[in-house]
């Protein structure tokens, strides 16, 4: 039997998606690849679950592209419960992800399960995701263990900016891509679901796309690995930097907010907003107009 996409309906599930790399002959063929977007808030949550967004990640990208900050280092545990429950409750069929914060999984394993266990308990996250590859083995073994789906993150990992000296293709040398491997292999063998390859060489993702019998999320990993993610803020043209080699702007809503923006000063300025429909009345006047009430308590 084959995997069908659930398009239009049924829930994604963590056993959905494992079920479906189990099925396919090295990568996930192209109409089974598994889409991944990240999400911040309800209403963006809404629309791309709305859309056949299959997993929505509540990245810690928020740090850079909704609260500006220059890394996602800064970002806090609480900063993540809080968009995540607002993601949470657009969400519908998608499946919910959340980032763990650099720091909030860094210290001893009993402090990072705790961390993790509020992402499920108060924030309604169905995975989360950490970073790192064979360093992270043992902590992705117990929050497994605990029952919570863990998503790998190897690669380039942007909570180790500082070590990694800067935003950098990773895997390009011949040590290097073996270490990728066995970072991909452990964080597998440790139990998590899924992987993210971050800004590896197309054809080392596509080598741990065929390795691996969880399925890998490509972001600048190139076309052959499972599924895709990218930052919604870099495909929906709401970003002030260049956009890095591997992201694709499918809207500029920058550009119609900033000239949505420009009309309304325009318009509060020469009087031309509110106009008298978009204005309340005394309430003889409504009744000749028969305006509606507001809400039903008599308000006007
Ligand atoms: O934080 C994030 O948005 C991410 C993706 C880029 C994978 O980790």
């Amino acid at each position: 039997m084959s995997v069908v996409p659930h398009f239009g309906s049924g829930k994604i599930t963590v056993p959905d998606l494992l079920q479906r790399k189990n099925q396919a002959a090295g990568s996930l063929s192209k109409s089974h690849k598994i889409t991944c977007l990240t999400a911040y808030d309800y209403p963006t949550a809404r629309l791309l679950d709305e859309a056949g967004v299959e997993v929505l990640l509540v990245g810690d990208s928020l740090g850079m592209v909704v609260l500006g900050h220059e890394s996602t280092l800064p970002v806090t545990l609480e900063d993540m419960l809080h968009h995540t429950r607002a993601v949470r409750r657009g969400a519908r069929r998608a499946l919910v992800v959340a980032d763990m914060p650099y720091g909030s999984y860094h210290a001893d394993t009993a402090e990072s399960l705790r961390n993790a266990v509020r992402f499920v308990k108060e924030a309604g996250a169905e995975a989360v995701k950490i970073e790192g590859g064979e360093r992270r083995l043992e902590l992705i073994a117990k929050l497994t263990e605990a029952e919570i789906p863990v998503m790998g993150h190897v690669g380039l990992t942007p909570q180790s900016v500082n070590a990694l000296g800067g935003y950098r293709v990773q895997g390009k040398t011949p040590d290097a891509a073996e270490q990728l491997i066995r970072d991909a292999r452990a964080v597998e063998a440790a139990g998590a679901f899924a992987v993210v390859l971050e800004a590896v060489p197309r054809e080392l993702a596509a080598r741990i796309t065929r390795d691996l019998r969880i399925p890998t999320i490509g972001i600048g990993a190139g076309p052959d690995c499972d599924g895709q993610v990218l930052v919604l803020h870099d495909i929906l043209g709401l970003t002030f930097s260049p956009l890095p080699k591997f992201a694709r702007r499918y809207a500029n809503l920058g550009e119609l907010i900033s000239k949505a923006a420009l009309e309304y000063c325009a318009d509060v300025r020469a009087g031309l907003f509110p106009s008298d429909a978009e204005s309340y009345h005394a309430p003889q006047k409504a009744i000749e107009e028969k305006e509606a009430p507001v809400n039903t308590d008599g308000d006007w």
